[in-house]
């Protein structure tokens, strides 16, 4: 493979051309006189897919549940479609690391949840969610516990979960991370096939650089905390759709890979630096 020069590509954030979704201004979070994160300042797109990275602990999270209105800044606005944020959020998909299904509902169950808080009616529930299901290619697993499921299938009902209600905005926070890497690049193609579909602003968090790379169309970077903020950002200017396994072949997404690990490299060992 031929070494291709590396060309500075950083760009300021908050550059779009499109209609602003999720704006993040001057957002500090603390917990008691702990500051997590101060003065973030981000822009999602309408239809764009935003991945930031940043080391382990850095408040990657505390800005996810910032936009979700589960957490309050202490200082600064979240807004979502030009309405400021002031608690829990109606228009977004949430999707977790961890298996957020209920145990004692089937698969079908599970996915009508979301329509059901919306007042949706029980006939057009079923419908719709049965949709979903095979959407996200479980046609058949519809009466399935949970623990009747595999990982991966777990995952897709969850998708099905945070994507039937047509959110706004999208959030993740590692969502993949607890699979293995098979299934992992499977649910990240099946996630970008549906994405593709019907274009949301996604927020995603993780603290994978080659899944930011391989998703997003931009990746901000985190700074080590305390007192985390936004120290680059990244456009991904890699067509789509994408494969993300094929994709990381590209000479393009190792260039990339590169220069962003140059900027996060310095964050991640500050991270351990600060650790007992
Ligand atoms: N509820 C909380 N109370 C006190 N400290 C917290 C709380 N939640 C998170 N933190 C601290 O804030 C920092 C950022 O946490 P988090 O957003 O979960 O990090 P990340 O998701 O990047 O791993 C960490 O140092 C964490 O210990
Ligand atoms: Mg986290």
């Amino acid at each position: 493979m031929a070494l291709a020069v590396v060309k500075p590509i950083s760009v300021p954030t908050g550059k779009h051309n499109k209609r602003p979704m999720v704006s993040i201004d001057a957002v500090t979070m603390a917990f008691g006189s702990y500051v997590a994160v101060q003065d973030v300042n981000l822009t999602v797109a309408d239809g764009e897919f935003l991945a930031i990275v940043g080391p382990t602990g850095c408040g990657k999270s505390t800005v996810l549940n910032a936009i979700a209105g589960l957490l309050r800044p202490a200082s600064g606005t979240v807004t979502i479609d030009g309405a400021s944020v002031k608690g829990v959020q109606n228009d977004i998909g949430y999707l977790f690391q961890q298996d957020a299904l209920l145990p004692w509902k089937t698969s079908i169950e599970n996915v009508e949840l979301g329509l059901l808080f919306k007042g949706v009616p029980s006939a057009e529930r079923r419908e719709r969610s049965m949709n979903w299901l095979s959407k996200v290619g479980l046609k058949g697993f519809e009466h399935r516990y949970p623990h009747q499921l595999s990982g991966g299938q777990r995952k897709r009902v969850q998708m099905a979960q945070a994507l039937i209600a047509g959110p706004k905005v999208i959030l993740m926070d590692e969502p993949f991370s607890a699979l293995d890497i098979h299934t992992r690049h499977l649910m990240q193609n099946e996630l970008l096939r549906l994405w593709q579909e019907e274009r949301r602003a996604v927020v995603m968090i993780t603290h994978d650089l080659e899944e930011a790379i391989a998703l997003g169309d931009r990746v901000a970077i985190l700074a080590a905390g305390p007192r985390s903020r936004v120290i680059e950002s990244f456009p991904v200017e890699l067509e789509r759709p994408r494969d993300v396994a094929e994709i990381k072949l590209d000479p393009r997404f190792m260039d990339l890979y590169r220069n962003i690990w140059a900027s996060l490299r310095g964050e991640v060992e500050k991270s351990y630096e600060r650790r007992d």
